[in-house]
């Protein structure tokens, strides 16, 4: 069996890397695409449904294919610390990858607007943790400006490097499908992860490798869906606090994918989001935080109000991200476990035996 070594040494020829850049990596990537036949018979028998399940990167996200990029890219450039933004993941990846790396990580996030998880993964990288009392769009905007004035790399998604590393999920798709889906569905929030697929799909296709392209079809949570509105929103709200933000600093790049591919953007309320959550995870066994069962949802919206799909149709979801790192909103949901005495007759009678 051959070891994998991680994105940038499987896919080093599409990627902006030389002999001399320092790889630093956590062996992310090379996630399992699972086929979900279950899923696919709830929501409309015949469509051929994929979960590409980013939730097995080495932080719990797909963030960590972009982050070995960024990380190794800064190091090449003499950095010695890393600044970001985030709604969560971001910060856990980046305090993974400059641990990594001996850099110094620095992470803007909304006070009590990310996932446990998350907070605990940044805590533990042992990243400057810093909750500010506003939301992900105003921190940006501030490690924007100090990434500008003083010597440390922004490793948002507005650095070119994250991207880079981001499209090599689309490269694996087409690999483990042995071809390119008709459908990529996604979640968008500051609508790198979308801009990243497309780019991925088209280099691919380019060198040859598949002959064609999928359907780029990105989904915003109903209460932060700046793309689908046309206009910023200044105080985003979802229970998907990952794609909690208003202002994308990816806006066009997502509009972009898919005006080209002959996608769309839309959006889920939060209670399409969460029946997908549940969906998933009861028909096939496959935890994902909520964020991500956006892709989900909006294959059910897109079958229930627009009709979509042909027998035969092969649609890829990304699920961005790990439940494990949202267990709040997983407990909230309202099924709690029973309690009963240490007795073997309880329970049986509990069981109905
Ligand atoms: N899903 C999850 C789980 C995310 O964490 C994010 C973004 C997205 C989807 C949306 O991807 O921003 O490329 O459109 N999280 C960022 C963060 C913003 O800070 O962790 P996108």
């Amino acid at each position: 069996m051959e070891r994998w070594k991680g994105v940038i040494e499987e896919f080093r020829e599409f990627l902006p890397v030389s002999d001399k850049t320092p790889v630093i990596t956590l062996l992310e990537g090379n996630t399992p695409l699972i086929k979900a036949n279950n899923l696919a018979r709830e929501i409309k028998p015949g469509i051929e449904l994929y979960l590409k399940f980013e939730g097995l990167n080495p932080t719990g996200s797909f963030k960590d294919r972009g982050m070995t990029m960024a990380v190794s890219k800064a190091v090449e450039e003499g950095a010695k610390a890393v600044i970001c933004a985030s709604t969560g993941n971001t910060s856990a990846s980046a305090a993974a990858y400059a641990a990594k790396a001996g850099l110094k990580a620095v992470v803007l996030i909304p006070e009590g607007k990310i996932a446990l998880g998350k907070l605990s993964q940044a805590v533990m990288y042992g990243a400057e943790v810093i909750q500010i009392k506003g939301n992900f769009d105003q921190a940006l905007e501030i490690v924007r400006e100090i990434g500008q004035q003083y010597p440390i790399t922004i490793v948002n998604s507005i650095n070119p490097y994250r991207l880079q590393g981001q499209k090599t999920a689309a490269f694996e798709i087409c690999e483990q499908l042995g071809r390119a889906p008709d459908y990529h569905f996604i979640p968008v929030g500051n609508a790198g992860n979308i801009t990243a697929y497309w780019m991925g799909y088209k280099e691919y296709y380019e060198a040859g490798k598949v002959d064609s392209k999928p359907k780029m079809c990105g989904w915003q949570a109903a209460g932060a869906a700046p793309i689908v509105l046309g206009h910023p929103v200044k105080n985003p709200e979802t229970i998907a606090t990952a794609i909690r933000i208003g202002n994308p600093a990816s806006w066009k790049g997502a509009v972009n994918a898919a005006n080209e591919s002959g996608g769309f953007i839309d959006m889920v309320t939060d209670e399409e989001i969460l029946e997908a959550y549940k969906l998933v995870a009861r028909t096939e066994g496959i935890f994902c935080e909520p964020a991500s069962a956006a892709s989900i949802a909006g294959v059910i919206k897109s079958v229930r109000e627009k009709g979509m799909f042909e027998k035969g149709d092969v649609i890829v979801c990304t699920l961005t991200g790990h439940g494990l790192k949202d267990p709040d909103t997983a407990i909230s949901m309202g099924v709690r476990p029973v309690t009963l005495p240490a007795e073997r007759e309880e329970i049986v009678k509990y069981l109905g035996f």
